[in-house]
C-alpha cells in the first residue's frame, strides 16, 4: 500500500511530505497453494503483484503437521463423520505469517461467519494492513483457532470443500480497489454506483451500435451526458 509519511521541518508553513510505497502483504495460508496459480497468476491481480502493488506469500499448512506424517487433521471429539484441521499446525502457521508481517489482519472463509460484502473489500483495501488468509480445509477446523483470527466470512450461503476458492475471491475484489491496479479501466462515476451495498451497476453496452438487430438504447449514442446519467440511475439494479 501506498503510505503517506509527513514531515514538519524547523521552518513554520513548511511540510515536506514524502511517498513512499510498500506492497500489501496477502499471506495465504493453504494445502493446496498451486490452486492459486492460474488465478493470481493472470490479467490484473497478476500485474499488481508485477507492479509492486501487493505480494502474495504461500505458507504451506503441511510444513506445520505433525509427526512424521506431517498430520494436520484429526477426528472430532463427541464424534461424527469427517476430519478437522488440527489447532496446533493452524496456529503454528499464522504464528509465522504474524512474524513476517506482525500487523497484518487475520482472516478465516467459513460457511459460519458473516456474509462478505463490497463494503468489506473497500476497508480491506483502504487499510494500511496486510491480510493473512487461513484457507479451511476437511469437514472444518477446531473451534480453537478462531481465538487467533480477526474475522470470519462467508462467501455465499453454500457449502464449498475449503477456503481457497472464498480466499480467491476476497483477493480479487480488494486488489482490484487498491490505487494503480485498473487504473482508467475503471471510472469512478461508475464506482459511485457501487457506493453502498445496495445496488450494482447499470448495463453497459460497446460497438456495433445493431447486433443481430439487438440496438444499443438510443439515449446512450445522444451525447447527453445529464440524460445519460438519469437512464443509468434508473437501470441499476437492487443487489439480491
Ligand atoms: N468454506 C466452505 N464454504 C464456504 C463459504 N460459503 N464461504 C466461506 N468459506 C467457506
Amino acid at each position: 500500500m501506498g503510505a503517506l509519511c509527513d514531515k514538519t521541518t524547523s521552518t513554520p508553513g513548511v511540510v515536506l511530505v514524502f511517498w513512499y510505497n510498500t506492497a500489501m502483504k496477502l499471506q495465504i495460508i493453504t494445502l493446496f497453494p498451486e490452486m492459486f496459480k492460474g488465478v493470481l497468476g493472470n490479467s490484473m491481480l497478476w500485474k499488481a503483484q508485477d507492479r509492486e502493488i501487493v505480494s502474495y506469500e504461500f505458507i504451506n499448512l503441511r510444513d506445520f503437521g505433525l509427526g512424521p506424517r506431517k498430520q494436520v487433521d484429526d477426528t472430532p471429539y463427541g464424534g461424527g463423520d469427517g476430519m478437522l484441521l488440527k489447532p496446533e499446525p493452524v496456529v503454528a502457521a499464522i504464528e509465522q505469517a504474524k512474524q513476517n508481517d506482525p500487523d497484518a489482519r487475520v482472516l478465516l472463509p467459513t460457511p459460519r461467519g458473516k456474509t462478505y460484502k463490497q463494503s468489506d473489500a473497500k476497508r480491506l483495501a483502504a487499510g494500511q494492513q496486510g491480510l493473512i488468509i487461513v484457507c479451511p480445509r476437511y469437514e472444518g477446523y477446531d473451534e480453537r483457532i478462531t481465538e487467533w483470527v480477526d474475522e470470519s466470512f462467508s462467501i455465499g450461503n453454500y457449502v464449498l470443500t475449503g477456503g481457497e476458492l472464498p480466499a480467491m475471491i476476497v483477493i480479487d475484489s480488494v486488489v482490484r480497489l487498491l490505487p494503480g491496479v485498473l487504473g482508467g479501466e475503471t471510472s469512478t462515476e461508475i464506482e459511485s454506483f457501487q457506493a453502498d451495498d445496495q445496488t450494482i451497476e447499470f448495463p453497459q453496452y460497446t460497438r456495433p451500435e445493431d447486433f443481430r438487430g439487438h440496438k444499443v438504447p438510443r439515449v446512450l449514442l445522444s451525447g447527453h451526458h445529464a440524460e445519460i446519467q438519469a437512464w443509468r440511475a434508473k437501470k441499476q439494479k437492487p443487489l439480491n
